[in-house]
């Protein structure tokens, strides 16, 4: 074998697309009904646009993007993740001058060069959506519902809604200085990771999967949800009465930071024990700062994806629907490949998945082939019959052969099948 699939990347092949195309319609269809409306951005965007918006110092900016130079020596990259495409999309094309809130959803791949294990791929598929114009607590609690009403449509009934609030740009910056003084004289407790981030990034400590940073942190006492300011802490009190409200069943994780830079307020996550160290099916929050951040006017805004792969590993099972033919015309002798064609052909127009051997072999051959691909009904042609304006039609499950007028093929095949 001579070409090999990139690693972290695969091939999705039939019967698991079949799972893919209907998850993905049962989304559409769900999402839609919600009022969001479906965003098609390019995979190839500006590489500075991920460094600004997620951050410089995370781990997706730092080691994960894959960016290349164009002829031109400009840098691009393949997106990480969609959400600062979706605002830099709706900057430029003037969005913010559309009344209310704009409501977008997206499915597609995201590429990140992460070390490739179980529900962790280098190029894996979301489902997302983003709410963008409104500073509502309203509008994070119908996203927070629609997040978790999303995973339960696609077939995902065990499951657990962590939600935090991590206050606005000023708060994060108190968070952080908070954060610092409390584990600097602990610093020697933590992973040498942790201690990379003490400088760079220490909101993420919070989240690492160390158990001796975390039993660390729970000993320091840190309590992010005092460092929040008056309006950010209503929000957040607001936020949870609506879930309420809606009967959403949520947890509250002081923890809970996210890896990306842009969120600011609400952020959650939709966590499975099932999946083992990648836990997080989908996660979402808000990005208040991220529009203007991007060139545009302020906007608030808050959103959530869910990871396609990881939901396929939860649901286990394949689809229960069968793309499989119906009828298999074959022809008695090679005269009859003409009228062959033409009834494969009028059979699919007509709503019926027929197939024939385009090997154009002995009756034997198409019989066998029709045999292996298990339909239902093979469609015999042969000379004398079609004369007569008659083709047999075989039973496969009885082996009933019985001879039946042309003008009534489709009527009895739709009443059989
Ligand atoms: P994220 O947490 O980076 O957020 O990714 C969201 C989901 O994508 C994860 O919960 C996981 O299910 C899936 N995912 C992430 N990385 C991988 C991977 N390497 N392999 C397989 N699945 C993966 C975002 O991407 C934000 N843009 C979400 C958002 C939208 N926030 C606001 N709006």
């Amino acid at each position: 074998m001579k070409y090999h699939r990139i690693r972290g990347t695969d091939d999705i092949l039939s019967p698991e697309i079949e799972v893919w195309q209907e998850l993905e319609a049962k989304a559409v269809e769900f999402l839609t009904r919600f009022g969001y409306r479906q965003i098609r951005t390019p995979i190839l965007e500006p590489l500075e646009l991920f460094q600004r918006s997620i951050g410089e110092s995370t781990d997706i900016v730092e080691k994960e993007i894959f960016n290349f130079k164009d002829k031109k020596g400009r840098n691009i990259c393949l997106r990480p993740e969609a959400t600062a495409s979706i605002a830099r999309a709706y900057v430029e094309n003037n969005l913010y001058q559309l009344p209310g809130v704009k409501k977008f959803y997206y499915l597609g791949p995201m590429f990140r060069a992460e070390r490739p294990q179980k529900g962790r791929k280098r190029q894996f598929h979301q489902i997302g959506v983003e709410a963008i114009g409104s500073y509502s607590p309203v509008i994070d609690a119908e996203i927070i519902h629609l997040c978790q009403r999303l995973v339960q449509i696609l077939g995902i009934s065990e499951f657990r809604l962590e939600i935090n609030s991590l206050g606005c740009a000023e708060d994060k910056r108190r968070i952080s200085d908070y954060i610092r003084a409390k584990i600097k004289n602990n610093l020697s407790n933590f992973c040498p990771q942790c201690q990379k981030r003490f400088s760079r990034n220490v909101l993420r400590i919070l989240d690492c999967k160390n158990p001796q940073c975390i039993a660390t942190i729970k000993n320091l006492k840190i309590d992010i949800g005092s460092q929040i300011c008056q309006d950010c802490y209503q929000h957040y009190l607001q936020v949870k009465d609506y879930l309420k409200v809606l009967g959403v069943k949520f947890v509250e994780n002081n923890y809970l930071v996210r890896g990306l830079d842009y969120y600011t307020r609400t952020v959650f996550e939709i966590v499975s024990d099932k999946l083992g160290a990648q836990n997080a099916i989908g996660a979402g929050g808000r990005y208040d700062n991220l529009i203007q951040e991007i060139g545009g006017p302020p906007q608030g805004a808050v959103g959530f994806a869910l990871g396609m792969e990881r939901i396929l590993i939860l649901r286990g099972k394949l689809s229960e629907i069968k793309y499989q033919p119906v009828v298999f015309v074959v022809v008695q002798d090679s005269t009859l490949w003409k009228v062959a064609i033409a009834e494969v052909m009028s059979l699919r127009e007509n709503g019926i998945l027929a197939e024939m051997d385009y090997q154009q072999r002995s009756l034997k051959s198409q019989m066998r082939l029709a045999n292996e691909k298990g339909v239902k009904y093979v469609l015999i042609l042969g000379a004398e019959e079609i004369q007569k304006g008659e083709y047999s039609l075989k039973q496969m499950d009885t082996g009933i052969q019985r001879r039946i007028k042309r003008e009534d093929l489709i009527k009895i095949l739709k009443q059989e099948a």
